[in-house]
C-alpha cells in the first residue's frame, strides 16, 4: 500500500522528507502524551509504512541523515533511529511485511513514557542518583499505561513499551512477573535500543564506535538474545551503512551495506586520496568482499564526534 505520499499529499521519496515524517510523528506522540492528550496511533502506523519502504530503498541515506548531534530532542531522534534499525534488522531476520510494519510502529512509540519524565532527569548530563534512576526507569511502565488507554494501540505496541529494557536473563526493568514472556519484537527492539544509546552523539559523552558498542554488548553476558545480537552485528558489520570511512589507499567512502565479512563492506567512493570529491559514477561502488578488491581495506571509521 506504499503510495509515496504523506497525509498532506507530499511526495515522500526523498529521505529528508521521510525522516521528517518519522520525526514529526514521534514529536507529536510525545507532545500529546505529555499533555495527557490522545495519541494518533494510526498516523504512526501509516508513517511506519514509509519507514519500511525507505529502509528497503534507501537505508543508507536515512541512517546517514539520522547521524547528527540533535542535542535538544534526542529522545525523538533516538526513537526514530531505534525504529529504523529494528525494521532493518527485522527484515534480515525474516519478518514478513505485516510484522515489520508492526515493529516500526512499536519502535516509534516505545519510549513514549519518557514524555512523563521531568526534563531535569531526562536531560541530566551526569549520572542519575538512585531516586532519579527509579523515576527514569518508570518510563517503560508509564509508556505501556499510556498506550493501553488507546483502542488503536496493539498488544505489541504495549509490550514493546513495557518490555524494551528487560534483559534476556530476566533482569532489567520493570520487575518481570514469572509468567511474562518477552516477544521476539521486544528482543529486537532491546538490542537496537542499547546499540543506539551507546553510539549516539550526546552532549555529555563521546559516541562509541560500533565496534566498541558491539564489544560492550557481547561482554554483557545474559543481556541479549544471542541469536538476535549475532544477526544484528552481522547486519550492520563493524562499519555500518551510512558511516564515512578511510580506505587503505587514502580515499574516502561511505558505507552502503555490510559484507559477508564484517570488516569488508560495500562502499561508495566520495573523495580521492587528496580529499577531492569524486564525480558521481557507477564505478564508485566498491565491494570490498570481492576477490579483486582484496588489496583494498577500510583503515578508519570517520566518526562525527559532535564536538566542534
Ligand atoms: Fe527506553
Amino acid at each position: 500500500t506504499w503510495q509515496g505520499r504523506d497525509q498532506g499529499g507530499r511526495h515522500l521519496e526523498s529521505p529528508v522528507l521521510i525522516y521528517q515524517a518519522l520525526y514529526d510523528v514521534v514529536t507529536a506522540a510525545h507532545g500529546n502524551a505529555a499533555m495527557d492528550r490522545m495519541l494518533d496511533i494510526d498516523n504512526a502506523r501509516s508513517v511506519s509504512e514509509y519507514l519500511l519502504h525507505s529502509t528497503r530503498t534507501s537505508f543508507t541515506d536515512i541512517i546517514q541523515l539520522m547521524h547528527y548531534p540533535d542535542y535538544d530532542s534526542y529522545t525523538v531522534g533516538h526513537s526514530v533511529r531505534v525504529a529504523t534499525l529494528s525494521v532493518h534488522l527485522g527484515e534480515k531476520m525474516g519478518l514478513d511485511d505485516e510484522q515489520l510494519l508492526a515493529l516500526g510502529t512499536a519502535g516509534l512509540l516505545h519510549d513514549v513514557g519518557k514524555s512523563k519524565i521531568p526534563d531535569e532527569i531526562l536531560f541530566k548530563p551526569g549520572r542519575l542518583d538512585k531516586e532519579e534512576f527509579t523515576i527514569m526507569q518508570s518510563h517503560a511502565r508509564v509508556g505501556a499505561e499510556i498506550l493501553m488507554e488507546h483502542k488503536t494501540a496493539t498488544p505489541l505496541d504495549v509490550s514493546a513499551a513495557w518490555g524494551h529494557h528487560l534483559r534476556h536473563d530476566g533482569g532489567g526493568y520493570p520487575a518481570r512477573p514469572p509468567w511474562a514472556v518477552r516477544d521476539n519484537v521486544t528482543k529486537l527492539l532491546q538490542v537496537c535500543d542499547v546499540f543506539e544509546a551507546l553510539t549516539a552523539i550526546r552532549p555529555y559523552k563521546a559516541p562509541m564506535t560500533p565496534h566498541q558498542a558491539f564489544e560492550i554488548m557481547l561482554g554483557d553476558e545474559g543481556a541479549f538474545d544471542p541469536a538476535v545480537l549475532t544477526t544484528f552485528i552481522r547486519t550492520l558489520g563493524l562499519y555500518p551503512p551510512g558511516n564515512q570511512v578511510r580506505l587503505s589507499d587514502g580515499s574516502h567512502a561511505v558505507v552502503v551495506a555490510a559484507g559477508t565479512d564484517v570488516l569488508r563492506p560495500l562502499v561508495e567512493l566520495t573523495a580521492d586520496a587528496d580529499g577531492q570529491p569524486v564525480p558521481e559514477s557507477e564505478d564508485n561502488l566498491i565491494n570490498l568482499d570481492d576477490e579483486e578488491q582484496q588489496e583494498l581495506s577500510v583503515t578508519e571509521l570517520l566518526l562525527e564526534t559532535g564536538a566542534s
